[in-house]
């Protein structure tokens, strides 16, 4: 695959003057490139200011959807409305979300069709906790992650997904996997796919999450089943969110 995603999770940071000089600098910096996607997730409440003032080769992704279509659900944002915001792609299943507000493999299923029948091309988060790693239990529990949407999904549902896999002990932590580790969960995650078409599996991009910087990047993105990052701390920081973007272009120019 010689498509790159370089996506930015800004996560619950920025504000308007903080969102505005972040995306200038972003463009200055950046060496735009066809082959390499750049996909901004701003916090909900700055996608339109994003989306205005953006340059059209960023684009526009959100943090979160909700599982339902629309009504009395306080503080939620419906797939629809982020769709009428020109929102392209949506995080789901991220882990701080399955941590922190309980989001089982039902309710990212949910959200995973609502994403879907508003067109927002989803990138699917999985990851194991340190716990699972020490006791062996890595690709099993990325197997059910992957599996609670793949098996409840028909493979039109599935043309458009990303998966990105972040370790959830290398998230925000400065740990990152090494490289070689984690093509081998790239790998598993391919060929997880294998098993249900092959076509999916040669075309969904597998992305890495997780202390992600300019130091680490380049060897990350050199391994076979790498095709991107999903950026945190790294991607508030314009000149090296720009880096890492840049590197990822030059590898799909080799
Ligand atoms: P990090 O976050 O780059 O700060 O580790 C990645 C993420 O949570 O998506």
């Amino acid at each position: 695959m010689n498509n790159m995603y370089i996506v930015a999770n800004w996560k619950m940071n920025g504000d308007q003057i903080i969102n505005r000089d972040l995306i200038s600098t972003i463009e200055k910096n950046s060496v735009i490139n066809d082959s390499s996607h750049m996909i901004i997730c701003p916090s909900m409440p700055y996608l339109q200011q994003i989306d205005t003032q953006k340059p059209p080769y960023m684009i526009l992704g959100a943090q979160n959807i909700s599982q339902y279509d629309n009504g009395a659900y306080t503080g939620e944002v419906s797939g629809k409305m982020l769709a009428d915001l020109k929102t392209k792609y949506v995080i789901i299943g991220h882990s701080e979300r399955r941590e922190l507000y309980n989001e089982d493999n039902n309710v990212i299923r949910g959200k995973f069709s609502k994403a879907i029948e508003n067109n927002i091309k989803p990138i699917l988060c999985v990851g194991e906790t340190i716990e699972h790693r020490n006791s062996g239990e890595t690709f099993d529990y990325i197997h059910s992650q992957i599996d609670a949407v793949l098996s409840s999904n028909k493979l039109e549902n599935l043309k458009e997904l990303i998966i990105a896999y972040e370790p959830i002990w290398a998230i925000g932590t400065g740990q990152t996997a090494t490289p070689e580790s984690a093509e081998e969960v790239h790998s598993y995650i391919r060929n997880t796919l294998l098993n249900t078409d092959s076509n999916l599996a040669e075309n969904t991009p597998i992305l890495y999450g997780g202390s992600v910087n300019s130091d680490n990047a380049e060897k990350l993105f050199k391994m076979e089943n790498i095709n991107g990052a999903l950026i945190g701390g790294a991607s508030l920081n314009g000149e090296e969110f720009s880096k890492i973007y840049n590197i990822a272009g030059e590898l799909t120019n080799e």
